[in-house]
Parts: C-alpha cells; structure tokens; sequence
C-alpha cells in the first residue's frame, strides 16, 4: 500500500448485502451475516494499520426488527458472540469499543456483553470502534430534542450535538455503503450533513482492505469545500 495523503479520521461504513451474498451461493441470509463478522476485522484492522482514528459500523437499525425472528435473534446472538470472542484481540490492538443506538429493546444478555465490553476496552487509545445497535438517525434526533428540553439548556447547534449518541465523536469525514444501494438508510443523519459519500456495489462479505484503501485514495483526492470557495 502507497501512504494515503490524506486519512480520514472518521470512517463510518453502512455494511450492506450480507442477505443477497449468501443467497447467490444458495446459503441462508444468516450465513451472510456470519460471514460479515469476518470482514467486520479485517477492516478494523486495516482502518489501525492506515491511521483512521473513528471507526462506525452500522449492525442493526431501527427497522430490522421487520426482519423474520429467525434473522432478528441470530443477529443478536451473533452480536453477543462476536463481541465476546473478540475482546482479547480489541485491548491486544489498544481499540477502545463504543456502542450507538437504543440499547432498551435489546435482550439482556446482549446488553450486558455490549457493558462488559465497553469496561474492558476503555483504556483503548488507537482506534475507537463504534457499533450502531438499535440505532435509528430520526430516532436520535427526536430523543435529543427530549433531553434538551428536559435539560433547560440553551437550544443550539453546539448543545445540541451533546444529546445525540455521538456526542463524544467527531463528524464522520467519509461514509462508505457496499451492496450497491444508494441511500442512507436512517443512518447518522444529522452527523453527516458535510462527509463524503462512497457507494460501492461490493457486497459486505466480499468487501476487502484492498478495496477499503483504494475508497481512502479516492477520498484523498476530494476537495472539500464545506460551503466555502
Ligand atoms: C446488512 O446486510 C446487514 C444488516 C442489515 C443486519 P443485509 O442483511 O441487509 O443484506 P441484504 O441487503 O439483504 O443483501
Ligand atoms: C441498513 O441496511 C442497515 C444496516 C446495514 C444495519 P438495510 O438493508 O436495513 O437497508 P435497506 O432496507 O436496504 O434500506
Ligand atoms: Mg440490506
């Protein structure tokens, strides 16, 4: 690999197409998402190699819950699996996990592993690795706005990004979408109003580090304007 000029300190990846790439092989759609879990590492570790600082990967939005119940506990199970097995590999890699999302419908099983995880990697300080769980972007808008009425807080942009889930990260600088959709799914909609788009048609499965350094060439090439001239 080249050095990339210019890294971005916040990548957040939509990790789309588990589904379609395990039916094209005459799988079940579960087995797309196990073999997701896979490359979920491979782009962590390519993310510490090259410098990201903010890793985001959405796992679960608000509206897979529409999904079979057969898909649904599999996912939360394999959550609960993944995250535990790789723990060690996580402090080993100094990579601090954060987690985004509505935690309150999630079994508890799940949300005690997601507790114990976060403990286990707070000192982590090359990467911090944040997983949306439950996480709608309307959702967290609508309870931020709660919380700061509740709070009494003067209603503006900078006390208002303190009641969102991503209080403690920055702005993601690019945010990339495999499987070939187009859109943003409910994902970090107020966070990504200046953060440059990268659709790819690769499914998740297939998605490589090679791949993931040429999105970062691509992105190092962009100028970015953020209204100015
Ligand atoms: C992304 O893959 C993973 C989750 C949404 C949990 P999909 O399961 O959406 O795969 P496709 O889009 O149906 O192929
Ligand atoms: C977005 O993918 C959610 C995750 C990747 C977790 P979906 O597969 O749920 O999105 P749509 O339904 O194609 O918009
Ligand atoms: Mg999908």
């Amino acid at each position: 690999m080249d050095k990339i000029s210019s890294v971005p300190k916040h990548v957040a990846i939509i990790m789309d197409g588990n589904g379609r790439w395990a039916v094209e092989k005459g799988l079940k759609r579960i087995e797309g998402h196990r073999a997701g879990v896979k490359v979920v590492k491979e782009i962590v570790e390519a993310s510490v190699e090259v410098g990201v600082k903010y890793l985001t990967l959405y796992a679960f939005s608000t509206e897979n819950w529409k999904r079979s119940t057969e898909e649904v506990s599999f996912l939360l199970n394999l959550f609960v699996d993944a995250i535990q097995n790789y723990i060690p590999e996580l402090k080993e890699n100094s990579i601090k996990l954060n987690f985004i999302g509505d935690f309150s419908p999630l079994p508890m099983p799940l949300r005690k592993t997601m507790e114990y995880a976060i403990k286990e990697t707070e000192s982590g300080s090359k990467l911090v690795l944040t997983i949306a769980i439950n996480y709608g972007g309307r959702h967290e808008i609508v309870e931020a706005c709660k919380k700061i009425c509740k709070s009494g807080e003067d209603i503006n942009e900078t006390n208002f990004l303190k009641y969102l889930y991503t209080f403690n990260l920055p702005d993601p600088d690019l945010l990339i979408r495999t499987s070939g959709e187009m859109r943003i799914s409910n994902f970090l909609l107020f966070q990504i109003a200046y953060t440059e788009l990268y659709f790819t048609k690769t499914l998740w499965p297939d998605f490589t580090k090679e791949e993931f350094f040429k999105i970062l060439e691509d992105f190092s090439k962009r100028e970015r304007r953020f209204g100015g001239v």
